[in-house]
């Protein structure tokens, strides 16, 4: 049967119900379109695991820090209703801003901690703008499990922590990040590259697994680390490091010496489009 789509949140709400009543469990995949392989492997996820899936469309206007990048974010709902389709989603929930802001949000979520590194340090207000709309879908689409994929590591860290201080009964599931054969991690704002810049983006995973390696060796001082991967992507001429850090995998502070697993993470900017990804690494026990 076709994908239904919907766009408002009292026929989602039906929609869903009828699926309880019938004892199906229930699997979201909140994206924000342009739907590319890591998004499908989401869904197949999703899938494979649950008796409704239900994938949402919606680009948040709230996580927006820049007027270009929002106006720019790449729209093709058409393409993406008919790819959920082919990998067996049964609703797509595309509403309007309207329909998820009537008025200027009254209740957002404040993110403590968390927030202050990594992308939320170069993106005011981004984090709180995803945790409220997470919020608002996963309160509209009532799930057993949400997916997350680790490409957004930081995103990922923040809603389990949403979900446990909200006390929302949804199981958040995790799914590693899917690359293109370059290591490149997808994202729908690569399509925004030209071919010099996406010819040179993959030197940002590169310098992720040089780390990791590093890291696996045996390597503990992390500033060590962090100073040959910084001078190797400031020496790309396209490209602009935002960040390169060493974190601890749950609080995401910085972590000068390495004893244990942490995540190493990255942003940087190829002309106006912004490109970030991650690896886990630990040190090899001897
Ligand atoms: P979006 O960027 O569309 O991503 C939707 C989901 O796909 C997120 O969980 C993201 O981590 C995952 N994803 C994207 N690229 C991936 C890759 N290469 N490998 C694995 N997973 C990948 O993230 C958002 O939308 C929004 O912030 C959202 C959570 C929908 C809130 O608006």
């Amino acid at each position: 049967m076709a994908a239904d789509c919907i766009a408002r949140i009292a026929r989602l709400r039906e929609r869903v119900s009828a699926a309880r009543r019938e004892d199906l469990s229930v699997g979201c995949v909140p994206t924000m379109g342009a739907l590319h392989r890591a998004h499908l492997e989401l869904i197949d996820r999703a899938r494979a695991e649950c008796g409704l899936v239900v994938v949402t469309i919606f680009v948040n206007p709230l996580q927006f820090d820049r007027e270009d990048d929002l106006r720019s974010y790449p729209r093709t709902l058409e393409r993406d209703v008919e790819l959920c389709d082919r990998h067996g989603a049964d609703v797509v929930f595309a509403p309007s801003v309207d329909e998820m802001y009537p008025r200027e949000p009254v209740a957002t979520v404040k993110i403590r901690g968390l927030a202050d590194g990594l992308c939320g340090a170069s993106r005011p207000g981004h984090f709180s703008g995803v945790a409220t709309v997470v919020l608002k879908l996963l309160n509209a689409v009532q799930p057993d499990v949400a997916y997350f994929g680790e490409k957004d590591y930081q995103q990922l860290v923040i809603i389990r922590a949403l979900v446990e201080d909200s006390c929302l009964p949804v199981r958040i599931r995790a799914v590693e990040t899917v690359r293109e054969a370059d290591g490149l991690a997808l994202s729908s704002r690569n399509a925004l590259l030209t071919d010099e810049q996406r010819a040179a983006a993959p030197a940002l995973a590169r310098e992720l697994r040089n780390a990791a390696r590093a890291v696996r060796a045996g390597e503990s001082d992390a500033a060590k680390i962090l100073g040959r991967a910084r001078r190797a992507l400031e020496a790309q001429p396209l490209l602009r490091l935002d960040y390169f850090d060493i974190v601890d995998p749950s609080t995401l502070r910085p972590v000068p010496e390495i004893t244990g697993p942490v995540r190493i993470a990255a942003a940087a900017f190829l002309g106006t489009t912004r490109l970030i990804d991650n690896l886990p690494a630990s040190p090899k026990v001897a």
